[in-house]
């Protein structure tokens, strides 16, 4: 049990930590329960498990969309739609030293050991070839309050999107917003094509938050403020 308790520990807790939510699991323990068996039971049937989960992926990547059945697509949007997340500014630079990004929901945290986030970039994002090139970004994840920068981060062009001068950057010169929530610096460790977009791995360098703990959610199409404790 002492492997469960690890995981658990390191999966579950520092994500729930990560997004604020701890006070959502204030009674974790039939939650732990619940854990301790799923992973007992990977653990065991991991050999079992895993070729199964293998290959039907590998079949549904080499599908081309058009042999998916039209409403499925529409289920598929109407679905995400109901799956309320964390709201991310993810931000490079260019070779002339000016900001580049993108407002990010498709964004989380990969593992603890070693330090890691996963982010997915649509292959047509403007910003998409300057995060490539210069090989390290920031993920600034969005506080309560912030909907109105958000609405209009997320309705400007590429060249006007940074004008606020609440962006910081370091000696790396990659941009930092003041009032995010918090910041997480990464070096892109590896980045692979899926579809419409790029899936990006990146290595923790950097990390640092505000005190106060509270987020924005975009759920429905519309930003929500979530403050812990409320
Ligand atoms: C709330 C929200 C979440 C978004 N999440 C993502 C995302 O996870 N990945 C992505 O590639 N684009 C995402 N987008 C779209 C991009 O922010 C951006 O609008 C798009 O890449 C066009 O950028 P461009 O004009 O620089 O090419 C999101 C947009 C909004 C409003």
């Amino acid at each position: 049990m002492i492997g469960v308790d690890y995981i658990f520990a390191n999966d579950c807790r520092h994500y729930f930590k990560l997004f604020g939510f701890c006070t959502l699991i204030q009674n974790v323990e039939i939650q732990r329960e619940t854990c301790a068996v799923f992973f007992a039971r990977r653990k065991t049937e991991e050999n079992d498990i895993l070729p199964m989960i293998r290959s039907p992926r590998a079949a549904a990547s080499s599908r081309s969309c058009s042999d998916r059945p039209e409403s499925l697509s529409e289920d598929f949007r109407h679905s995400l739609r109901r799956f309320g997340n964390g709201v991310t500014i993810v931000a490079t630079v260019d070779r002339q030293g000016q900001p580049r990004g993108l407002m990010m929901t498709a964004v989380m945290s990969l593992c603890m050991e070693p330090p890691s986030m996963l982010i997915a970039v649509n292959r047509a994002a403007s910003a998409l070839p300057f995060l490539l090139e210069r090989g390290r970004f920031s993920i600034n994840i969005i506080g309560a309050g912030e909907e109105e920068e958000c609405a209009r981060f997320a309705r400007a062009d590429a060249e006007t999107r940074f004008v606020n001068h609440d962006w910081d950057c370091g000696t790396d010169n990659i941009p930092r917003y003041r009032r995010a929530a918090a910041t997480i610096i990464c070096d892109i460790d590896d980045a692979r094509p899926f579809g419409s977009h790029m899936v990006i791995q990146g290595l923790v360098r950097e990390s640092y938050y505000a005190k106060e703990i509270g987020g924005l959610v975009y759920l429905d199409g519309r930003f929500f403020n979530v403050k812990a404790g409320g």
